[in-house]
């Protein structure tokens, strides 16, 4: 039987957290955590980062195909997850005005902002071909990742 979806986050928080042990360097620990969300969750077809640079987010280490390099504060799914500092759950892309088809196999997002020291980062970003893919759980399970990776990132 599958696991259950709290299990399989705290398997991936366990993951995550052992990967992350003593190492320091934030492009290899963002990649590595793409990889580890990207392969230890089903029916993904893109997982990764954009982070903040002045008024846009530039896409950071990722796993899928490659996507659009470059969306302002405010637009797709992930520029208004940044701009409300909040995450994002989006069961349609077709449904959502504004969403950018990086990649037009993708039916549902999922899209949690990093935040330091109460100001947006960047983000990160998950997507899915099959609709409604994301629910609460995966909600909270991505945001208990990021809050690991960006206390790990502080320390
Ligand atoms: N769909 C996102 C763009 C990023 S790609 O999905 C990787 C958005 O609407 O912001």
């Amino acid at each position: 039987m599958a696991a259950s979806k709290p299990d399989l986050y705290r398997k991936l928080s366990e993951e995550l957290a052992a990967l992350l042990a003593g190492e320091p360097d934030f492009i290899a620990n963002a990649a590595n955590m793409a990889a580890l969300i990207y392969h230890g969750l089903p029916d993904l077809n893109w997982a990764g980062f954009y982070f903040l640079q002045g008024t846009a987010l530039v896409l950071g280490p990722f796993q899928g195909k490659p996507a659009c390099v470059r969306i302002p504060i405010g637009q797709g799914v992930c520029g208004i997850a940044a701009a409300r500092g909040a995450t994002v759950l989006v069961p349609d892309v077709h449904d959502f005005p504004g969403h950018i088809a990086c990649d037009p196999v993708s039916r549902s997002e999922l899209v949690v902002p990093l935040i330091e020291a109460g100001e947006v980062s960047g983000v990160l970003d998950l997507d899915s071909p099959l609709l409604a893919r994301f629910d609460a759980a995966d909600q909270e399970g991505c945001e208990r990742l990021v809050a690991l990776f960006i206390r790990h990132q502080r320390q």
